[in-house]
């Protein structure tokens, strides 16, 4: 199956457990609200908190705080401080933005104990509904962030990020895979929280509904608390994360966690492990496990940029003469172009080899030859025998003289 493009159209993300918190009602004006102001001025609630995860990095710190106080939709950045010590004095960073309209600072820190599920601690005195939960080396521009927090608002209950991962089932064992297997099988179910939004409330879920069995594995193994995460965000929300389409800078490629040998060996244990001990000892999800259910819920949507060149096409040709045009040429202009464009090929095929209409040439009887694809070829085959390009079969051929 190959990868498809979707646009995710409005879809609002019906709540199960956790919906209480969210009035639906709100969500709909926020969004009408949202609509007559397009691109324009973003009041705090539709903004972003930004949670910034950093770990004795102090010059990538303050790269990222300095890039994403500069984003319109960042309504604060709050950095997961769990170094120990004094947090830096920002004095003298480039801290872009004005500070809240309550005078809240634009970039705080919260001091919290050195572990992997501090980055999912509830902040006090957060003003928005949606975190962007963010490693200090991953710079997503702004318009990304505002991009997938667009897509976030039509789905809240959900995880929506940039880093596709997908799980299999194979020989009893679930695997993890990477961006060659999400693309291949054009299919995600799992997006990392090293750049992704999501709902304070799963701040809320992850701290106190988790197992704690989770949250000690994730201490005790320092890795995959993004996998426990979206365990929790699919099996609360019974739906997939959503993969946003976005050019990032990922400045910890090289040399990170994720470019180690075994990487992929520890992480499949890590979606086996979490499996095991989400399930706890429920018999309910003991028979899931059985059955070789994981609440993990497998997508195919990819959110774009409806303005991007490269990646739009429309779904007929038909629409390019159909729609209104963002320069006013008149559709009768559009069509004689692509008359002359198709009468430009015909003289040039003409021209090349000389071609005549007439009854069919004896073709070979070879069942598999009756439909060719029309191959590959270049301009001076195509011109010394132009029908050999042609299906072999058909009442009308063309044939060269
Ligand atoms: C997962 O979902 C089930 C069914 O809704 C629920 O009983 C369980 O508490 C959930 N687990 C967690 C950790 O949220």
């Amino acid at each position: 199956m190959r990868p498809s493009l979707l646009i995710l159209l409005a879809s609002a993300a019906v709540p199960r457990s956790l919906g209480q918190s969210l009035s639906l009602r709100a969500a709909a004006a926020a969004q009408r609200h949202a609509r007559h102001q397009p691109g324009g001025g973003h009041p705090p609630d539709e903004r972003v908190t930004a949670v910034l995860n950093t770990f004795k990095r102090p010059d990538m710190l303050r790269r990222a705080v300095e890039h994403y106080t500069q984003c319109d939709v960042v309504d604060a950045v709050r950095v997961v401080w769990t170094e120990g010590g004094t947090p830096p004095a920002t004095d003298g960073w480039r801290i872009g933005g004005a500070a809240g309209v309550d005078g809240a600072p634009r970039v705080q820190f919260d001091v919290l104990p050195d572990s992997l599920n501090s980055r999912f601690t509830p902040l006090p005195a957060l003003r928005t509904r949606a975190i962007f939960a963010v490693d200090d080396d991953v710079e997503a521009s702004c318009d990304d962030l505002a991009l997938a927090l667009e897509a976030w608002r039509n789905a809240e209950r959900t995880l929506v990020g940039f880093y596709p991962r997908l799980h299999v089932w194979r020989r009893g064992r679930l695997q993890y895979h990477s961006w060659w297997y999400v693309w291949w099988h054009g299919e995600y179910s799992i997006v990392l929280t090293k750049a992704a939004l999501l709902h304070k409330d799963y701040l809320e879920a992850y701290t106190r509904q988790m197992p704690q069995p989770v949250r000690d594995y994730v201490d005790r193994h320092m890795n995959c608390e993004d996998v426990a995460m979206q365990f929790l965000v699919a099996n609360v929300s019974g739906r997939p994360p959503l993969f946003v389409r976005s050019s990032l800078g990922d400045l910890g490629v090289v040399g990170g966690i994720s470019t180690r040998g075994g990487h992929m060996v520890e992480r499949s244990d890590c979606l086996n492990d979490i499996h095991a001990l989400f399930a706890g000892s429920d018999a309910a999800v003991v028979t899931a496990r059985a059955k070789r259910e994981v609440p993990l819920v497998a997508s195919h949507l990819v959110v774009g940029r409806a303005g991007s060149w490269l990646s739009n096409q429309p779904a007929t040709w038909y629409e390019f003469l159909a729609s209104d045009l963002p320069i006013p040429i008149p559709a009768q202009i559009v069509l004689a172009l692509l008359l002359a464009a198709a009468l430009l090929r015909l003289v040039y095929e003409c021209c090349c080899g000389s071609l005549r209409l007439g009854p069919p040439r004896k073709a070979s009887s070879s069942a598999a030859a009756s439909w060719m694809p029309v191959r590959q070829s270049s301009p001076e085959e195509w011109c010394s025998d132009p029908a050999s390009l042609l299906p072999a079969s058909g009442a009308v051929r063309l044939h060269v003289s």
